[in-house]
């Protein structure tokens, strides 16, 4: 499905961190709608290397890119010298998602190269060619802002979420200097869907409890999970706006989610509709002093300047998902 009448036949376009999970998705997205587009994908994929989380330094895996056609690129963005040799490729277009995207990383000096620094010579690699950017910023940015979370009321409570919206200011600065430049960042909620598997625990709550009860366990939630909700949003909606900002000949931060917060207990009852399950649900205390209990996107610029529309529902996308959740319980659970 085209999200816009834009022709990207013909056309060069980069994607950051395209074996991760939004990235691959973009990249099958151009794959599969414009046969003629030169995609190519830069990442610096995955090594056994973990942060002091004991979470793997990266989450890029060619698995999530078995049938993509396009060039494939392993390379850090932090490589200044990788990137400026991007530059003969002169892309129309960057879809910017490589980044440390483990919201718990505690290594700030690291998360700020990598998410913050290396995002300023994507710019500068952009402004050769009059590039238009799209780049992944986030809801972390927002920590435990009252809902709904609007742009220009952030206040993050972790180093990832500093360095996301250390990005959108950069991107502000850098279009005040450049005012013919297209740079657009997209502050995604709680994303889930196809292709974020390798994410290992990072993975959404929809995976991890589809998983869960596949393995025959009754699924853990905090009590209370009724009232815990969160803007969950299908990996369809969030290529949808990243095609949108693409063309909308905007810059700026925007909202990318349903609007329409849901429950981590909606998530379990919707899994278990769907997989045939009725195995409850085992409640235990929540550990965490300060937790966000609400998140919602308020996406109503997002629609009014980039035309993006939220088209699946949290039962519609879990529906959507669970043959490929079975899948990965049958075939790649457990083989790395
Ligand atoms: N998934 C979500 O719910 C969500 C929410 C908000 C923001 N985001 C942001 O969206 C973007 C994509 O997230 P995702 O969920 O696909 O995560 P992901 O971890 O699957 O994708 C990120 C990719 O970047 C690559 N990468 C990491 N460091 C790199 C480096 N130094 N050089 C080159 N490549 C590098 C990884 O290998 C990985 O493939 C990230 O910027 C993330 O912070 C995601």
């Amino acid at each position: 499905m085209r999200y816009s009448d834009i022709d990207f036949n013909h056309k060069a376009i980069l994607i950051t961190g395209g074996a991760g999970f939004i990235g691959s998705n973009l990249a099958f997205y151009f794959q599969e709608n414009y046969p003629t587009c030169k995609v190519v994908v830069f990442d610096i994929f995955r090594s056994e290397a973990t942060f002091s989380n004991g979470n793997l330094k990266s989450f890029g895996h060619f698995k999530n890119l078995i049938g993509f056609k396009g060039e494939v690129i392993s390379g850090d963005i932090n490589d200044e010298e990788a990137l400026k040799k991007l530059a003969t490729y002169q892309f129309d277009y960057i879809f910017h998602e490589a980044a440390i995207s483990d919201t718990t990383v505690l290594d700030q000096g690291i998360m700020v190269k990598t998410n913050v620094n290396a995002f300023k010579s994507i710019l500068e690699l952009a402004k050769e060619n009059n590039t238009v950017v799209v780049y992944a910023s986030s809801a972390a940015t927002y920590g435990n802002a009252a809902s709904p979370q609007r742009v220009g009321q952030e206040q993050p409570q972790n180093v990832y979420g500093f360095s996301k919206l250390s990005m959108d200011n950069l991107a502000r600065e850098f279009c005040l200097q450049n005012p013919h430049m297209h740079v657009i960042g997209l502050r995604y909620f709680n994303v889930y869907g196809p292709r974020e598997y390798f994410k290992n625990t990072t993975a959404s709550m929809v995976l991890q409890l589809g998983l869960q009860l596949l393995s025959g366990k009754t699924p853990r939630l905090f009590y209370g999970s009724d009232k815990i909700v969160r803007d969950f949003i299908y990996i369809d909606d969030v290529v949808q706006a990243n095609i949108k900002a693409a063309v909308s000949g905007k810059n700026g931060v925007y909202n990318v989610g349903t609007g329409k917060p849901r429950s981590f207990q909606d998530i379990a009852d919707i899994l278990q509709k769907e997989l045939g399950t009725n195995l409850g649900t085992a409640y235990f205390t929540n550990p965490y002093s300060a937790y966000q209990m609400h998140t919602e996107a308020d996406i109503s610029f997002t629609c009014k300047d980039l035309e993006y529309e939220p088209k699946i529902s949290l039962e519609e996308g879990i529906k959507a998902y669970v043959p490929e959740i079975k899948r990965i319980y049958e075939s790649e659970m457990n083989r790395g």
